[in-house]
């Protein structure tokens, strides 16, 4: 099975997920990291891990649907199966949404529905609560909505930052998200 993983970020899901498919019998194949941030550091990553790389500006598109079409087209060329959202700071639109019905996933760093949208750690934070998690789900056209496909929670113990609770989280995403794409994809 064939597919792109998108991201915005430092990528170290991305990371995580290349490296758990080129071990053991996934038989998925990470065929490219589609980057809409052209000095991010998961750019980097996809480099040194040998993974196409296609970065996009959506400033240099006329409208969403053009730069989504862009990425259509070289989506299709590579036979690409499934779309991986993994800290992609962006809404998919409709021209995504509808060539891969139920093919795209994302992963979320709370217990949605709870805190969805930006800097999903710093809002548990302030709320003070004492479990948050991260969420794996279906794409659809809202913000971390769509049917939910797997949940891990992490406690948040007294004394722990932003940073401590980030680390938890990530813990959990560079195993879980392997793991469920496995079973999702295939
Ligand atoms: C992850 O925490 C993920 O849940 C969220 O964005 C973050 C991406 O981190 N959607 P990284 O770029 O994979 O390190």
């Amino acid at each position: 099975t064939k597919i792109a993983i998108f991201a915005s970020g430092s990528g170290s899901n991305f990371q995580a997920i290349v490296e758990a498919m080129r071990t053991g019998d996934a038989r998925i194949s990470v065929e490219m990291l589609i980057c809409d941030q052209p000095g991010a550091y998961c750019v980097t990553r996809a480099e040194e891990l040998g993974v196409p790389v296609l970065t996009f500006k959506p400033k240099d598109y006329p409208s969403k649907k053009a730069y989504e079409e862009k990425v259509l087209a070289v989506l299709r060329e590579k036979e690409v199966e499934w779309i991986i959202l993994a800290g992609f700071m962006r809404l998919i639109g409709p021209s995504l949404l509808e060539a891969y019905p139920n093919r795209i996933l994302n992963i979320h760093p709370s217990l949605l529905p709870s805190f969805p949208g930006k800097d999903a750690v710093g809002q548990a934070m302030a709320a003070g609560v004492k479990v948050s998690g991260v969420t794996i789900h279906y794409v659809d056209a809202g913000m971390d909505t769509g049917p939910i496909i797997a949940q891990e929670a992490i406690t948040i113990e007294a004394g722990d930052d932003s940073a401590k609770v980030h680390q938890k989280i990530q813990q959990v995403e560079h195993r879980l998200y392997p793991a469920i794409i496995e079973k999702v994809c295939n």
